[in-house]
């Protein structure tokens, strides 16, 4: 099969990130050119999406694979078993398992910034969207971290400024499983077999746009470096709070087919848990490793 060459055709969206890229066709080979084209336009509008990406788990991680390398996710319940680093993201259970993770995305994140490398870009197929009478349910809502830093007032960013802060996924764990009742409260003992926490600075460099963009995510970090807890609690809460301001986001309605791809520098994103079973929700996603970052 020749190198699909495609006219890309970006629509984007009237808010600060976001744009759909029409006039690409992912089930054929892709020339250098377009994939180059695909990047530039994830670097500039953050989020964008390729409508009817009907893909097969392989070729979801063959085409991620060109971004970079994929991360296995240290949940090896939820990863396919052919291809580890899909991860399958789901509220469907079959002969009494679940296909993927049922409560994934819950709180406001940045993919994997529990590790020392976070992901540097997400992307995310889906394969079943709830839908009951003309209405789709399971929308993904994203907030610009770059415009939210930008909003901060002079004094807030000059406080920010060389400060850093632990991120947990054991801490994550336990909160998802008080709050949302979907995964079982693990001891400290049991927790030990999940990464200990990354610490990361609060403003980080976008690698390639060079803007500062905020890294708090509400789903993990929780402590700031050397200052006392309450006011590290009091500065999060606040932080947290700003990046919930709906002037920054872009809210995506999913059509069955669509591969999304965000930033997760520039970004941070949400699940939206507006449906249950019998409307049924089937996402593949795959993380591509970013660099340690200031
Ligand atoms: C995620 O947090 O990567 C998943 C978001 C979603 O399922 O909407």
């Amino acid at each position: 099969m020749s190198a699909n060459k495609a006219t890309l055709e970006l629509r984007p969206e009237c808010g600060p990130i976001g744009s759909e890229i029409a006039g690409i066709d992912l089930s054929a080979p892709l020339d250098g050119d377009t994939f180059n084209e695909i990047e530039v336009a994830l670097w500039r509008y953050a989020v964008v999406v390729i409508r009817d990406s009907n893909l097969m788990p392989a070729q979801l991680a063959a085409f991620s694979r060109r971004f970079g390398r994929p991360q296995v996710n240290v949940r090896a319940e939820a990863t396919n078993a052919e291809t580890p680093e899909v991860f399958w993201i789901s509220n469907i259970t079959e002969d009494g398992k679940p296909v993927g993770s049922h409560d994934a995305g819950r709180y406001w994140h940045s993919d994997l910034c529990y590790l020392e490398t976070p992901s540097k870009m997400t992307l995310l197929n889906a394969i079943e969207v709830p839908e009951r009478d003309g209405e789709t349910f399971g929308d993904t809502q994203f907030a610009s971290a770059t415009a939210a830093y930008d909003a901060l007032p002079d004094d807030m960013k000059a406080r920010l400024d060389g400060l850093t802060a632990a991120n947990g996924y054991r801490y994550m764990w336990n909160k998802k499983a008080r709050e949302f009742g979907l995964r079982p409260v693990l001891t400290e003992e049991e927790l030990q077999k999940y990464p200990p926490d990354a610490v990361h600075p609060i403003v980080r460099k976008h690698p390639v746009t060079d803007r500062k963009c905020l890294f708090v995510c509400e789903g993990y970090t929780h402590r700031i470096v050397n200052l006392p807890e309450a006011e590290s609690d009091t500065l999060l809460q606040e932080l947290f709070a700003h990046l919930a301001n709906p002037a920054f986001h872009y809210r995506h309605k999913w059509r069955v087919g669509d591969l999304l791809m965000w930033d997760n520098c520039a970004v941070q994103h949400k699940a939206t848990n507006d449906y249950e079973l019998p409307l049924r929700r089937l996402m593949q996603r795959c993380t591509i490793e970013g660099p340690v970052l200031a």
